[in-house]
């Protein structure tokens, strides 16, 4: 069976950060998480990924996913995959893939191609390549008439070699048997004293072992974070590439500035997406919305014909021909049915909002569920809270809620009930009753004259 080995092992000192480099986000996802990804849609699951410095974080992260192995001194790419022999004895008759953890755009296209071609020339060794404009940094492949001839590091290079453009991508297909047998003829006599993975290319061309390139017309699949720069630049040419995918399925953008789509988000075709608009993992919306300018969806299933304006929403359902905002908040857990309306400086927690209810502004709805057409009138706040726990408020279809309603939790309001503005609901209100809670309003005549008589 195939295997897959990703190094993680590396520090990424510029990042200037206490994480494993992997750990940095492209898109909402670490760059370990795409190259997982790849693999994984290429049909290799059998994964080990090589941890070195902080490595309990990479394994928090994977949370037991994948088989991980320490790397306890960083010695360089070579000695990475050494520590990854005991994984590889498992099973020793496929062939075995490595990967970087910090060069997420590695595709399963590739990685399935490059092993067809792997296969076919009856390799023991096949790298991943490409030519860059500028290929500062990475390691030239060397090449003679009858193919590549090994791979020289920058650092290694003659001023001749540094001008070749054709890089190691550091992705390689290996026949597992030969990398346990090349991995141990590796040495660190080179610049930088380490075990150069690279060198098993000539060590296997060296013993009459088939070595190859597979070069891809892709450039981009190379691309790593070695700084912040790099990885903004990674962030970049993954927002503008699931924005362009978008635009092909018929999704609308006047105007990306500000507009992040993770990866997995769906948006059906005629949805317009406005300036400033996140949209997170798990998030899929329907068509003929019109989500932002500066709106923000996490985790949240969106139906058709919804507006959401200048607001936020997480792990929530919204029904199709809803309208939020601006300036709306809805958290985790509520679900807000078809033609509801919720107006500015709204909130809604773990609430359920009937069809067609309105909270046109000012409200905060907690553990609440509402029912069909309520009015919810402004500055109305259900007491969900008593210090110590929390409890649930329900209100029947057809309620007017007045402004500036309390509802102390728990309670329960029948159908058609009236509130009068100011009122604190403190018991449960039978179907079609008026719940008025007020003292008696008294009238001062005279007062301010009085009071300004009395001041002179
Ligand atoms: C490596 C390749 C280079 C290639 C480039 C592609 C070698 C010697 N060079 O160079 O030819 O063009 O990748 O990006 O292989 N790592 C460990 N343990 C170590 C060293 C590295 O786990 O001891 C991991 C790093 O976390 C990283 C990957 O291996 O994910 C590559 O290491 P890095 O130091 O970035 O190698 P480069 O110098 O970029
Ligand atoms: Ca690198």
């Amino acid at each position: 069976m195939n295997k897959a080995i990703i190094l993680a092992g590396g520090q990424g000192k510029r990042m200037k950060a206490d994480m494993p480099k992997p750990l940095f986000k492209v898109l909402g996802d670490p760059m370990l998480e795409w190259v997982i990804a790849a693999c994984e849609s290429a049909g290799v699951s059998d994964i080990c990924v090589v941890k070195g410095f902080m490595g309990e974080m990479i394994d928090e992260y994977l949370n037991g996913r994948y088989k991980t192995v320490l790397q306890a001194e960083r010695l360089g790419t070579g000695h990475a995959v050494m520590q990854a022999i005991p994984f590889m004895e498992e099973d020793t008759d496929g062939n075995t893939l490595v990967l970087c953890g910090d060069a997420p755009f590695i595709d399963a296209e590739t990685i399935g191609e490059a092993l067809e071609y792997h296969k076919q020339q009856g390799n023991a060794a096949t790298v991943i390549t490409s030519e860059l404009d500028d290929p500062t940094g990475y390691g030239r492949i060397l090449r003679t008439a009858s193919g590549i001839s090994g791979i020289v590091e920058q650092k290694d290079a003659s001023k001749e070699q540094l001008s070749i453009k054709e890089v190691n991508s550091g992705a390689y297909w290996f026949r597992t048997a030969d990398l346990i047998d090349l991995l141990g003829k590796l040495n660190n006599d080179n610049v930088q004293k380490e075990y150069y993975l690279t060198d098993t290319i000539f060590i296997a061309l060296s013993e009459g072992k088939k070595a190859g390139a597979f070069k891809s017309a892709n450039p981009e699949l190379i691309l790593g974070a070695n700084n912040r720069k790099d990885l903004l630049e990674l962030n970049d040419i993954a927002r503008r590439a699931v924005i362009e995918k978008h635009l092909e399925n018929g999704v609308e953008f006047v105007c990306t500035d500000g507009v992040v789509i993770e990866r997995s988000v769906e948006i059906g075709a005629g949805t317009q997406i406005q300036p400033n608009t996140i949209l997170r993992k798990g998030t899929k919306i329907g068509s003929n919305c019109v989500i932002g300018p500066n709106a923000l969806a996490d985790h949240c299933t969106i139906g058709d014909n919804v507006v959401l304006n200048a607001s936020q929403a997480y792990d929530s359902v919204i029904e199709s021909g809803v309208t939020v905002g601006p300036y709306v908040h809805i958290r985790p857990d509520s679900h807000i049915k078809t033609g509801v309306h919720i107006g500015d400086f709204v909130e809604i927690k773990n609430s359920t909002i009937g069809e067609k209810t309105a909270i046109a502004h000012l409200a905060y709805i907690g553990d609440s569920d509402i029912g069909k057409k309520v009015n919810i009138g402004c500055g109305t706040v259900t007491v969900n809270y008593d210090g110590i726990s929390k409890s649930r408020c329900v209100i029947g279809d057809n309620c007017f809620i007045g402004c500036n309603t309390n509802l102390i939790a728990p309670v329960k309001l029948g159908k058609a009930v009236y509130t009068a503005a100011g009122t604190t609901v403190t018991r449960d209100v039978p179907d079609y009753a008026l719940a008025i809670d007020r003292g008696v309003m008294k009238v001062n005549e005279g007062y301010t004259l009085r009071k300004l008589k009395s001041s002179k």
